[in-house]
């Protein structure tokens, strides 16, 4: 089954559009011809039961799965402007996850400093201007709402953070190149409710920026920060909306035994 949403319908607005994806682990087929639009400067969720390809969509974004032979990708997704196909093998990953930023379900700073964490996607784009790349570690910390809790301790390990400091840490790395899109797999399941809701406040705020995609378990996550929501069932996607409409009016019975937990 296809689903395109209506945003399909008005191409200027998408930042990426998924045409035809499929995607193989060896001989398992993960994803199955999946079409999506994701609108720019929007939180799109993706749901669907332990699984589903979750995961596995949202690393095809950055090409995570070419680290892996035998992988393959079928389809395209076109990341805008630049009609950039993200998946073909002419593209350099490199170059491509410059734009398109990542961030994980366990917080995985590096073994360095607080500030060369940040600085790490700079320096891989060339930047090394010290006063630069201090002014964009900054502007990065703070975008995170991490500043104020780092900045007299920049020069020391990122391992001696909280937990919730981590995260916000990676997502100021991810943040630091200045990227197009940021994807979320699962952010804040190794978080307390209370980092919890200073991530998602922050995910919230970034979308002005920057077109966010993030994985969720959690219904309440999805329903309070997302603009539109996918729901994937084995690989594919069974329902793709507005947020409101897949939580409150699902066209699918599949869709709404999933959301109120009647699954089999
Ligand atoms: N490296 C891999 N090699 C082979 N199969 C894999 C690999 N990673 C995932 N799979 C399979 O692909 C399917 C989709 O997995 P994926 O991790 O994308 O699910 P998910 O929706 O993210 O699940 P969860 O909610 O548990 O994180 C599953 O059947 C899984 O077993
Ligand atoms: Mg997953």
């Amino acid at each position: 089954m296809v689903a395109i949403p209506a945003a399909i319908a008005a191409p200027p607005e998408l930042k990426a559009v998924i045409k035809g994806l499929s995607f193989f682990y060896g001989d398992h087929q993960a994803l199955k011809d999946i079409h999506l639009g994701l609108p720019d400067n929007a939180i799109t969720a993706l749901i669907g039961p332990s699984g589903c390809g979750k995961s596995t969509l949202l690393r095809c974004f950055n090409r995570m799965h070419d680290l892996y032979p035998g992988n393959r990708y079928v389809g395209e997704i076109v990341l805008r402007p630049g009609n950039l196909n993200i998946i073909s093998p002419r593209v350099d990953p490199m170059e491509m996850r410059l734009r398109v930023g990542m961030v994980f379900q366990k917080p995985n700073p590096f073994p360095k400093s607080i500030f060369e964490n940040v600085a790490f996607g700079l320096r891989l784009k060339g930047i090394n201007n010290r006063h630069v790349v201090a002014e964009r570690v900054e502007s990065a910390l703070r975008s995170a709402a991490l500043w104020d809790e780092v900045k007299n301790r920049l020069k020391q390990s990122a391992y001696a953070l909280s937990g919730g400091q981590q995260q916000r840490l990676c997502i100021a790395r991810a943040l630091a190149p200045e990227p197009e899109m940021l994807l979320f797999d699962e952010p804040t399941s190794a978080l307390d409710p209370a980092a919890t809701a200073h991530i998602e406040d922050l995910i919230y705020q970034l979308k002005d920026r920057l077109t966010i995609v993030i994985v969720t378990h959690n219904m309440q996550q999805a329903a309070r920060v997302s603009d539109e929501t996918v729901f994937l069932y084995h690989g594919e996607v069974i329902e793709a909306d507005k947020t409101s409409t897949i939580f409150e009016n699902p066209s699918k019975e599949l869709t709404s035994e999933y959301l109120t937990g009647r699954f089999g």
